[in-house]
Parts: C-alpha cells; structure tokens; sequence
C-alpha cells in the first residue's frame, strides 16, 4: 500500500541530499511534472528554476491557468514563449516518433538555454514508471518515446533527476492532493500536448481546430458529471485527423475535416477500455463542434478501440 506522508518525507530528504546547486524543471502544468516540482521546491527552495515553455501545443485556456496555478505553489517561475520555434521546426513533418523526438530535443535546447544562463547543475522530470517502461527502460519492446525519455539527446549536460520515476500516476494524484496542489483534479495530458492530437503534419489552423474541438468535447463532458450522465473517464480528448470528407452545410457542399473522440477507463494508463459514453453526450458534443467549426470539420467520429491494441494518443 503507498504511503503518501512517507514517500513525500523520504524523497525531500533523497532530493536535499542529492542536489547540490541549481535545479531547472520543465512545467508543464500536468501532474507529473507539478508534483515533482513541488517536492523538489521543498527540498531546495528557490534554487529550483521552474521552467515553463509555451509550445503552441496547449489546450485552450491552458497557459494562463497553468501560470496561476505554479505561482500559487510558490516556484521561482521563468516563461518562455516559443511557439514559433516549434512551429518552425515541425513545418512539414509527419511522422509520429520524428514529431515526438524534434519536440523532445527543442524542448532541452530550450532548457540547456536557461540552465546555462541560471547555472543549473540538474534537470527535475516528472517522468513516471509506464513513461520508461514504454520506452524502452524495462523489459518490453519500445512503443513510443515519451519525450522526456526517448528524445533526450545523447550529449545531454545536465543531470537527469527523477522523484517520480518508480511510482504510477494514482500514486502521483494521491500525493497532489496531499499536497493542496490544485493539479490533482486534471486529467493526463501528454508532453508534446496537441501536436500528438492532430494526426500528420502540423499547422497553427490544424492545432487551432485540435483546440477548439477539445475545448467543447471538455465542456460537454463536464457538464454531463455535473448532471451524473457520466462518471469521470481516466482522460477524454479530440484529435484532428486530416481526412477530408464530403459534408453538407446550409446548402452548400463542402469538404472538411475529421474529429476524433476518445475517452478512456483506465488505471495507470498502461491498458484501457474506451468509456461507454451515452449517445445524448456524444450527440451534444458532434452537434457543437460541427456547429462552431463551421465548414472547416464535416464529421465527428468516437473512438471504440480499447489499449491494447491503439495506444490511448493517436500518435
Ligand atoms: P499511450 O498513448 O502511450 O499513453 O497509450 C499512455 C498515457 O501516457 C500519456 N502520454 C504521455 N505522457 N509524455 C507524458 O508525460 C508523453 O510524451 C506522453 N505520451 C502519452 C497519455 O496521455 C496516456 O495517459
């Protein structure tokens, strides 16, 4: 049974006597990495740097709120706004694991920036067991790099710390809420953010339709918890797939987009079954995003498969 007071204890203490120096973290407002920080900045206090990079790839709202949210922790907060570099970068690319690996690197290129310019000795990660056991760390076949294992380049100068990296994401939430960290009520979102919730090549029209369609699909959901139509699924997105289809709007034909739902039961994100998801709420959600996206989507569909075999991210 995880103890959450003795695990917190001991990791402060492991943390206190581990580092020596500076430490940056990368911040991205999920779980993970909120929960390391906030264990690391009791351990070392304002010699952590918290690191925020604003990537273009957040849900809607998601900046600000995760801005508030750090500063409320009490972290010494630094933000970086670089959308453009991350749009430059992945102009043109295609390829899930590229997409994944050029994010990964830009991410530590951005964080080697600030870790220069701070003196930094460690980088903090909220990696947690399925992120390494996926890539690779363990005894399965790699399935993905989660960006902050597999994209890490070889040459990395900073030392890698990991509080979280033997416990799952329950464990994670328990100690959040242990901690009055508001985080505990969010639900998983990937490192690479939208740019792994819009199938194919990534354009700023394309994250922005990802966005909105998540922004409603998030709404509708929680509206149907507020009227008990729903129990809380472990995570529930949209994903832009770049498959067009002929539609009709008013009386015009035209050929637009495929949103994808995906909502998932799960325990620690390692397998998962797909939520079944009353119709009134999944009608409630299609209705919305076709109504708001205008002709730029045609079609929502709702994701059946279960983990294994699709993964829970379409990419
Ligand atoms: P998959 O798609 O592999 O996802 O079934 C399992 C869980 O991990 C989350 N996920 C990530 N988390 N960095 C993370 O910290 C990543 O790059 C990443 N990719 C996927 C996913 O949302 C799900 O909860």
């Amino acid at each position: 049974m995880f103890n959450v007071e003795k695990f917190v204890k001991e990791e402060t203490d492991r943390l206190r006597k581990c580092l020596h120096g500076k430490a940056i973290i990368a911040c991205s407002g999920g779980v993970d990495s909120t929960v390391a920080a906030a264990l690391a900045k009791e351990a070392i206090g304002k010699n952590l740097v918290a690191v925020f990079v604003d990537t273009g790839f957040m849900r809607k709202g998601e900046t600000e709120s995760v801005k508030r949210m750090l500063e409320k922790i009490g972290l010494n907060l630094h933000f970086v706004k670089a959308e453009d570099e991350f749009f430059a970068a992945l102009k043109d690319v295609t390829e899930p694991e590229t997409k994944r690996k050029i994010i990964g690197e830009k991410f530590i290129r951005i964080f080697e920036r600030i870790a220069e310019s701070e003196k930094a000795k460690y980088l903090i990660q909220g990696t947690i067991a399925p992120d390494w056991i996926e890539s690779g760390g363990g005894a399965r076949d790699r399935i993905k790099s989660h960006h902050n294992v597999g994209g890490l380049p070889e040459e990395m100068e900073l030392e890698i710390v990991e509080p979280l990296r033997d416990i799952y994401k329950d464990e994670v939430r328990k100690i959040a809420k242990y901690l009055n960290i508001e985080v505990h009520e969010r639900q998983p979102f990937p490192g690479p953010g939208l740019a792994v919730r819009v199938v194919g090549e990534l354009t700023r029209e394309n994250v922005e339709i990802a966005r909105e369609a998540n922004a409603i699909m998030e709404e509708e959901m929680q509206k149907a918890f507020a009227e008990n139509k729903v129990s809380k699924p472990w995570q529930y997105f949209a994903v832009l797939l770049p498959v067009k289809s002929v539609g009709v709007h008013g009386d015009v034909r035209n050929y637009g987009y495929m949103i994808a739902l995906r909502s998932v039961e799960s325990v620690d994100g390692m397998s998962a079954s797909y939520s079944k998801i009353p119709h009134e709420v999944l009608d409630k959600i299609s209705v919305r995003i076709t109504n708001s996206l205008g002709k730029k989507v045609n079609r929502v569909v709702y994701d059946i498969t279960n983990k294994p075999p699709g993964t829970i991210e379409f990419e």
